[in-house]
């Protein structure tokens, strides 16, 4: 029987490290928060616990092995699919009214995009998806009525910021970075990082391909061209500023110069929470912001010279059509490489720039083009890295 929740959500990544703290979320709001739908990747013994706990109408699994070991080890029938099809299906389950994305890279696309055409709430936390098809995601809204919600914190955090903001007075919005496990590192030695070390987040508990973005400071780059999708904002309007602490998430600058910006725990359950939730702001998954403790917060800029790829970000945004999404394939080709041990930490950057300057970037208002941008930027990474 379909739950009468005001939020019926196929969780697409459920296994992941998003995905685990949205069922956390969900299991806090039984009255407002229900799931319809459960897709997952390879983790069968983790999708299982999870359908066993949350009873989905429809699950997915990304191979037919996984799928076919899930309807056996089930105690109860819910349809059960595998592949980019399984995806659509529970994205796009009649029970459902609320997708939360969160799988990890362009494996996203088509279904954020599905769901939005669909006229359903996506809580996106698959920046990925927004960054290779930012255009896409903005004509599917239009066509069928959806909504995008970020989950990412500095989106989450933005979103607060910019209610009923006259975007006349706004001069910039800035995202906050952590800066990662070697902000304070000198060039020879990041150079020279080893997966372990890239792997170590001062401040965040991730997924390995964002730990890694966020070591490259890939991660903020593609958070700069997120922001732009979401709040349809120019490249000359979105800053980043390193905060180490990881308290202020963002900040509004007005054209006066003054700014406001959002705190927070940096626990990613408020952004997944207050996603799902908006308009409605509820008691949160953790106490609220301590101010009696005494704290010190530090901001400074980045350094694109030891942190190249957020200057690519900002020339594939700058570049346009295209160029976000042969950036964010030949990265994520390159992170793929890096975790396996075939490439340096350095390469990350050298492959993206070379795929960058080697494709020059093609009109992206469709999806056959954002497709085949993917698939030609992900062969020449594959390529260049064969040579290393
Ligand atoms: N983690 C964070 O704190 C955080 C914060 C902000 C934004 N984000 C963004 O959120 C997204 C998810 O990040 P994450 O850290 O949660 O990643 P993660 O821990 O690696 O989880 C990825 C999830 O996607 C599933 N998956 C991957 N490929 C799939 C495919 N082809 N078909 C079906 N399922 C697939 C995985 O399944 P299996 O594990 O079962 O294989 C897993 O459930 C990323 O875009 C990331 O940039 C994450």
């Amino acid at each position: 029987m379909m739950a009468k929740t005001a939020r019926r959500i196929a969780l697409l990544g459920s296994t992941g490290s998003i995905g685990t703290s949205t069922l956390e979320v969900v299991a806090a709001h039984p009255e407002q928060l229900s799931i319809v739908a459960l897709a997952a990747g390879r983790n069968r013994e983790l999708a299982l616990r999870q359908c066993e706990r949350f009873r989905p109408a429809c699950v997915s699994m990304s191979g037919p092995e996984d799928a076919a070991w899930l309807r056996s080890a089930l105690s109860f029938s819910p349809e059960i699919h595998f592949g980019p099809d399984g995806l659509l299906a529970c994205a796009l389950h009649p029970d459902g009214n609320t997708v939360v994305a969160a799988l990890v890279g362009a494996a996203g696309l088509q279904s954020t995009e599905a769901a939005l055409r669909a006229g359903r709430r996506v809580c996106v936390a698959n920046k990925e998806s927004l960054v290779v098809g930012g255009a896409l995601m903005r004509a599917a809204m239009k066509a069928g009525g959806g909504e995008l919600l970020p989950v990412d914190s500095e989106h989450a955090a933005l979103h607060q910021l910019l209610q009923a903001r006259n975007p006349k007075n706004i001069r910039e919005v800035r995202i906050t970075a952590s800066g990662g496990p070697f902000r304070e590192w000198p060039m020879a030695r990041i150079r020279a990082a080893t997966r372990e070390e890239a792997l170590n987040h001062p401040t965040w508990k991730m997924g390995p391909k964002i730990t890694i973005d966020s070591a490259t400071l890939m991660n903020k780059g593609l958070e700069v061209i997120e922001a732009s999708v979401l709040f349809d904002l120019s490249v000359d309007q979105i800053a980043v500023t390193v905060h180490p602490q990881s308290q202020v998430h963002a900040m509004v600058g007005f054209l006066d110069g003054s700014y406001q910006l959002q705190v927070s725990a940096n626990d990613m359950k408020l952004p997944i929470q207050y996603a799902l939730l908006y308009p409605d702001n509820v008691p949160g998954p953790v106490p609220p912001y301590d101010w009696t403790e005494t704290r010190a917060w530090t901001f400074e800029a980045p350094d694109l010279e030891r942190f190249p790829c957020l200057g690519l970000a900002y020339a594939a945004l700058r570049a346009g059509g295209t160029a976000p999404a042969l950036l964010n394939a030949a990265n994520e080709v390159a992170v793929a490489a890096f975790l396996e041990g075939r490439i340096g930490f350095w390469d990350i950057q050298a492959c993206n720039s070379e795929v960058l300057a080697r494709i020059p970037p093609e009109s992206a208002d469709s999806l056959e083009a954002v497709l085949a941008a993917d698939r030609n930027a992900r062969d020449n990474a594959r390529s260049w890295i064969a040579l290393k």
